[in-house]
């Protein structure tokens, strides 16, 4: 399965079977999330055969059972820290679906109190991703439309195109979709968010859907965070 296939086949799932996550598969994790924090600043951490966080009320609420496995995203607090997690927990979550196993973003519906996680000094724990076999693989989610989602003149370029049809498969609080991709000149894409909460982690997780469609060669994020709706 390569990272296009990984996009259209990732769902949010959040009934898990009791298989563990074999050791080469944790390995391979493993491997990327060192990789993705030492790149993206961030302290990422892997925590297998660990009910905890997910056996009280909060994850009963969230219609979640059987979670054994989470990701842990934490990182020193920043401005940007929300971005970053969202654009490296994707990019770990495709690899995970790419491995056979699901995953479901959770910002809300788990024990913070349960979950085990450390922090240095400056750190906070952003959310974390479940992690596991999926008793279901999950169901497409609705989507806005293209034009609702972006902004591009005629004609738009196949690049384009193809980065905004990986954006659209992207997950983000509450199916909530509030970003905005504008096309400006030839190959600059500026990404905004519309104000709201998880409204950053779900523009970082965007971002890199439609960098792997569109291909990194073929545009520049533009240097820019206004709200979308502050212009
Ligand atoms: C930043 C973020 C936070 C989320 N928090 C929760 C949560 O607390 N509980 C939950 O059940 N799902 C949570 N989700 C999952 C979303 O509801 C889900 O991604 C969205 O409905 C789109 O569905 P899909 O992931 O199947 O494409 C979260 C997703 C994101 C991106």
């Amino acid at each position: 399965m390569d990272i296009l296939e990984a996009m259209r086949a990732r769902h949010s799932v959040r009934k898990y079977a009791t298989q563990p996550i074999p050791a080469d598969v944790r390995e391979k994790l493993q491997q990327e999330i060192d990789a993705c924090n030492r790149e993206g600043q961030l302290h990422i951490q892997l925590l297998c055969d660990e009910p905890g966080a997910f056996s009280g009320a909060m994850a009963r609420y969230g219609s979640f059972s059987g979670v054994a496995n989470y990701i842990a995203v934490a990182g020193v607090k920043a401005e940007d820290l929300d971005e970053r997690a969202g654009y490296y927990g994707e990019r770990i979550v495709l690899l995970a679906q790419q491995l056979g196993l699901n995953t479901c973003w959770v910002a809300l519906t788990f024990s913070r109190r349960k979950a085990r996680y450390t922090l240095e000094k400056g750190e906070k724990l952003v959310l974390v991703i479940a992690l596991g076999y999926g008793i279901t693989q999950g169901v497409p989610h609705r989507s806005k439309t293209m034009e609702e989602l972006c902004r591009c003149a005629d004609p738009m370029p196949d690049w384009f195109r193809r980065g905004m049809e990986c954006a659209m498969l992207a997950p983000t609080a509450v199916n909530q979709q509030k970003f905005l991709l504008t096309l400006e000149g030839e190959r600059t894409v500026r990404a905004q968010a519309v104000r709201g909460p998880y409204a950053k982690l779900d523009l970082g997780i965007v971002k890199y859907h439609f960098t792997q469609g569109a291909g990194s060669e073929n545009f520049d994020w533009a240097q820019s965070d206004i709200p979308a709706d502050e212009e």
